[in-house]
């Protein structure tokens, strides 16, 4: 099924409503070149830029980026400032692109530890924009996974401790609807680039049944092609969620 509404031209079945990405590889790209590390994050801000454009195009539902992990406030506190500002700037020149094309912009994560600048512009244009219909880009910054389940059971245990929850009528949706990502489907891809074989702390209860994909591109370098490829090879598969075949 093509449509001429779809501008990439890709089969519109099966396509994944919910890609899921772990930004890997600004380092190693920036010392490939020489270069300092902060010149492959200002790098990686427009490879941001060209996948959410993509990710519209499309006709995907939701991109969640992996831009800033609660483990990163250990990385040196240069690299940590360059990054709080390539955030700053990202939110101030994308923001009429976003509201052109009718982007939904949400935010994961411990939002009060960024400078109050960042936490300003994120409340200003996740409300600007919380009527949107198009693509929901929904950004994990100062994420980290298992402090996502952890607020998710202090929220609830204050509910039970309040009588509006009873422990015995709790199942995984309770779960679900507590975390960061609440009212949000799961994802159906997570794609990894720079080549490591691991979650990094990434939504660890979201991604149960998602389907995973491992690029040796370092983010930096991942462009529309690439990634068209991947929704591709993601349509080829079959997902079984633990059951047999049909
Ligand atoms: C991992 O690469 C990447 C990050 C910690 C930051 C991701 C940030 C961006 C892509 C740019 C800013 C984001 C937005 C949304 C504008 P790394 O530094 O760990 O790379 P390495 O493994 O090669 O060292």
């Amino acid at each position: 099924m093509k449509s001429d509404n779809n501008p990439e031209s890709i089969d519109l079945s099966k396509l994944p409503r919910h890609v899921a990405i772990i930004m890997d590889g600004n380092g190693r790209w920036a010392k490939k070149k020489l270069k300092n590390r902060v010149e492959g994050h200002k790098k990686g801000a427009d490879a941001v830029r060209n996948i959410v454009t993509a990710s519209g195009n499309v006709g995907i539902n939701i991109l969640t980026l992996y831009a800033f992990s609660t483990e990163n406030w250990e990385r040196p506190r240069t690299e940590v400032k360059a990054l709080m500002k390539l955030l700053e700037n990202f939110f101030i020149s994308e923001r009429d692109n976003i509201i052109k094309n009718k982007v939904k912009l949400q935010v994961i994560g411990q939002v009060w530890r960024l400078p109050k600048n960042v936490q300003n512009l994120i409340r200003e244009l996740t409300d600007t924009t919380k009527e949107n219909t198009g693509l929901i880009l929904n950004l994990a910054i100062s994420y980290g996974g298992r402090e996502d389940i952890l607020s998710a059971f202090k929220k609830i245990i204050k509910k039970i401790k309040l009588d509006k929850l009873k422990p015995e009528e709790m199942n995984e949706e309770t779960i679900s609807s507590h975390l960061y990502t609440a009212g949000l489907a799961d994802p159906d891809l997570l794609i990894r680039t720079g080549g490591a074989m691991r979650v990094s702390n990434f939504l660890l209860w979201q991604i149960a049944y998602s389907e995973l994909y491992i690029s040796k591109t370092l983010w930096p370098d991942f462009n529309k092609e690439e990634f068209l490829e991947i929704i591709e090879d993601f349509r080829l598969r079959e997902r079984r969620f633990g059951r047999v075949s049909k």
